[in-house]
């Protein structure tokens, strides 16, 4: 059955009326004239807490909010997702990554891969996987690019420094100088070349493992290096048609789409640098949040919730940016991993439909640490003429650390969120500046996203969290999150440039 339009509904051009009634509206106001608005408006899921109060919205704006989702059918959308339906219609799959997050007397293990990486991510960090001159392997460094390296890479290093077992390293971008850092220091007998594309035909990883083997061979020429080669794919053909050996070959299901694939084998470098017990916490934390998600009202449900208060900004106040600011150096990678999530799930021109879309669709997601980001690109956030909602995204145990700079590094957060929401009338009268250049006009909106601690458990719930946001934002406006075709043509230009069709200089 074709829907009407989104922006036809009564219910968008109700939120469209509710916005010119908040033109005078200022958070800072709100913030006063409700003492008890943080608590009202902080919502919790496994125990991380979302403070949604620094918003340009009121009660009303929320009940309006979801009086859309609703129309659009966003619950029973939410129940097909869970139930592995075919809602990537464009590539005729499911999206069914929230079903690698549940298990209960089968070894998730066995549920996620075969053969199991779990077991062989201990065996490596044991030290009992050998290399063919009966080595341990010392140094891995795992290949791939968009989804296969930016989840594995950001919880590798949000779970902090290795204690035990091989370094991992990764290696993304087609230019040699990653890969050359990557293998600096390495010896080809202890080193492991673990190669992670769903597709196994992706450029820049099969051309990188074939440099990382051309270096293998160079320094070790008598090595047998297929012994140094492993692979997570969803096309175990053709990894073993590139040489890798079967046993050695990690597979996960074709409805595990690559942005959504940390919870898969692609998550094995997490395993090999902090462990299995570190993995299943990941999808334990994962799991809470799809619990939340599928069980808690509309009202106080938080993908549901930030997924709408971002779509409000798009639609109805015609913002097209938002920044996440992590205020942890360990979350540093968590900029990178939400633009391939939000901007190439929903990306997108045309509805489920076909029809092109005369509202916006994904904002332009950007973001650095804090505190570092303060010291460069806070000055437009503040006083600029563009505004960007901000997700500041702390983590809660900071607060009371006995380190001076960890108790630091969380003030100067909750600092800018108030920085942001009040501008400079928040200022002591004495520090308040008179000169226009000085002030600052606030009402600019922020989520403060606290996390109890950075460990494996909090990962996956913040991680799931923004998976669903992303997920709801796509119901309401009608698009597919899960294909990502617009990549496509540059692929296929540069193959017609290699063969010589030049479509440009
Ligand atoms: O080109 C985009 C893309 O297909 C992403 O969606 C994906 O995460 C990435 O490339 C890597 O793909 P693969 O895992 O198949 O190598």
């Amino acid at each position: 059955m074709v829907s009407a339009p989104r922006s036809q509904l009564p219910q968008w051009r109700a939120l469209a009326a509710h916005r010119a009634e908040l033109d005078a509206f200022h958070i800072g106001d709100a913030l006063a004239a409700d003492p008890a608005r943080a608590q009202r408006w902080t919502l919790e899921v496994a125990g991380l807490t979302f403070d949604l109060s620094r918003h340009r919205a009121i009660d009303e704006t929320r009940a309006l909010l979801i009086e859309l989702a609703r129309a659009c059918d966003l619950e029973r959308w939410r129940d097909r997702l869970f139930a592995g339906e075919l809602i990537n219609t464009t590539e005729n799959r499911a999206a069914w990554h929230t079903s690698l997050r549940k298990w209960g007397q089968t070894p998730i293990s066995k549920m996620v891969s075969d053969p199991d990486f779990l077991a062989f991510a201990e065996a490596l960090r044991e030290g009992s996987v050998r290399g063919a001159a009966g080595e341990a392997i010392e140094r891995v460094v795992c290949l791939g690019i968009g989804g296969s390296d930016l989840g594995p890479r950001l919880v590798t290093y949000a779970l902090g420094a290795q204690t035990r077992g091989p370094t991992v390293r990764f290696v993304a971008n087609i230019d040699p100088v990653e890969l050359d850092e990557a293998l600096a220091g390495a010896r080809p007998q202890a080193t492991l070349i673990v190669v992670i594309s769903k597709s196994f035909t992706t450029l820049e990883t099969l051309e990188n493992a074939r440099a990382a083997l051309a270096w293998m061979r160079q320094r070790a020429p008598d090595l047998d290096v297929a012994k140094h080669l492993a692979a997570v794919t969803a096309q175990p053909d053709r990894a073993q048609q590139f040489g890798v050996p079967g046993e050695r070959i990690f597979s996960f299901p074709d409805w595990v789409g690559g942005r959504y694939s940390v919870w898969s084998a692609c998550g094995m470098p997490i395993a090999i640098a902090h462990g299995r017990a570190a993995f299943e916490q990941l999808l334990a934390g994962a799991a809470a949040a799809d619990a939340h998600f599928a069980e808690a009202p509309l009202e106080r449900n938080v993908p549901v919730q930030l997924a709408l208060l971002g779509l409000w900004y798009v639609n109805f106040w015609g913002v097209s940016a938002r920044a996440v600011m992590p205020y942890a150096q360990r979350l540093r990678h968590l900029p990178a991993y939400l633009q391939q999530l939000e901007m190439e799930s929903n990306g997108k021109r045309v509805d489920r439909e076909g029809r092109p879309l005369d509202y916006d669709t994904a904002p332009i997601v950007w973001g650095e640490v804090g505190t570092t980001a303060q010291h460069s690109v806070f000055q437009l956030l503040h006083q600029g003429t563009h505004w960007s909602p901000v997700d500041f995204v702390t983590c809660a145990a900071f607060a009371e650390s006995h380190n001076e700079r960890e108790r630091l590094l969380y003030q100067n957060a909750l600092a800018q969120a108030d920085a942001l929401a009040h501008g400079d009338r928040v200022l002591d009268p004495a520090q308040r500046p008179t000169a226009s250049y000085a002030q600052a006009p606030g009402n600019r909106p922020s989520t403060l996203v606290a996390l109890p601690r950075i460990d494996a458990f909090s990962l996956g719930a913040l991680l799931a969290t923004y998976e669903h946001r992303t997920f709801v934002q796509g119901v309401v406006w009608n698009i597919n999150s899960f294909d990502q075709w617009g990549v496509e043509i540059g692929k296929r230009l540069l193959s017609q440039r290699l063969a010589g069709k030049r479509g440009s200089r």
